[in-house]
């Protein structure tokens, strides 16, 4: 993997490594649990950016750690994004029936199914980062598991969702959006950067902090433009139906400020994101193109 190469050229080389990487694994469990592990592979492999295992990389690579350290964080972190999607489309949370141009999982396999596929993920996620294999370091492995399940469970991801559906058809200020935004969505992308930071043995505190600024800045970015493309997307386009959040009255970006003073939200966060790395030494590239593919891309 080259830190130099183009934002699509890489995102390429992590979709088809990660890619590899979690069906290699999955293949490794026999089929006992029916149709359990299929609903796993479906939620975990069919379409996706990979956006959060791109950051894993991304970080890592740029401060020094080999690319055979990173697969399992990064394996990691997207099973919890993926077992986040399949209970987010569920009937009790977002309802939806598509998502990256398919079928959501429930629809598909049951909600039983669904339910445990998620389960079942979540667990994954820290077989990955604590098997043994070659290079593991336990002190590392530690560190990883500390920074996904703070940022996985009630102060991250799960306590945002539960706001989102709190807070569905009410009136919220724009700090308690904002606050919403960096725990469902926020806090594992800033999982994904540290992990990747965090397998640089001897990181310095100064780096980590400037590190989770970015990913903090990134992180709103990403949710604030999710919230944009649900109002301008394209169903076909996005893989996922447009105009869902109007539908359910979701406190959105765009449902408190409107579009446009959205998408400036989103580009501040975008530069604040751009600024922090330049308070960085080494090649950030991949990184800061990552931020300006977050406010403006279409899918
Ligand atoms: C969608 O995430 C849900 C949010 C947290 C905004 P992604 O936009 O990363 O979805 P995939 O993985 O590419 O399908
Ligand atoms: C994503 O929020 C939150 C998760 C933690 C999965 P959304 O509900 O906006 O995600 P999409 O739009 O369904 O992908
Ligand atoms: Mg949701
Ligand atoms: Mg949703
Ligand atoms: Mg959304």
């Amino acid at each position: 993997m080259n830190l130099n190469s183009s934002l699509q050229d890489f995102t390429k080389e992590v979709q088809e490594r990660i890619n590899a990487f979690m069906a290699r694994k999955l293949e490794t469990y026999d089929d006992h649990a029916l149709d359990l592990k299929e609903a796993m592979g479906y939620a975990l492999l069919l379409g996706g950016k990979r956006s959060r295992p791109f950051l894993v990389y991304a970080t890592g690579l740029a401060l020094g750690v080999k690319e055979e350290l990173l697969d399992y964080p990064a394996a990691a972190i997207e099973c919890i994004h993926a077992y986040s999607l399949v209970h987010d489309d569920m009937p009790e949370m977002d309802n939806d029936k598509l998502r990256r141009g398919k079928p959501t999982v429930h629809c598909k396999f049951g909600q039983a199914t669904a339910l445990l596929a998620g389960d079942a993920l979540q667990s994954l996620a820290y077989e990955f980062l604590t098997t043994a294999h070659k290079g593991l370091d336990p002190q590392v492995s530690l560190k990883q598991v500390a920074i996904l399940s703070t940022n996985a469970g009630l102060s991250g991801m799960c306590g945002g969702q539960a706001m989102d559906l709190h807070f569905e058809k009410q009136q919220i200020s724009l700090d308690t959006l904002k606050i919403l935004h960096r725990k469902k969505t926020g806090a594992l992308i800033k999982a994904a950067v540290m992990m990747g930071a965090y397998a640089k043995k001897d990181l310095e505190e100064k780096e980590a902090q400037i590190l989770e600024q970015y990913a903090t800045y990134v992180g709103l970015a990403f949710q604030i433009w999710d919230d944009v493309l649900d109002v301008i997307g394209d169903t076909k386009i996005l893989g996922k139906s447009a105009g869902a959040d109007i539908a359910l009255g979701k406190s959105t970006y765009p449902a408190l400020l409107g579009l446009e003073e959205s998408k400036k939200q989103a580009y501040e966060a975008c530069d604040g994101a751009l600024k922090s790395l330049s308070l960085l030494d080494g090649n950030f590239k991949l990184l800061a193109d990552f931020a300006r593919f977050t406010v403006s891309r279409d899918h």
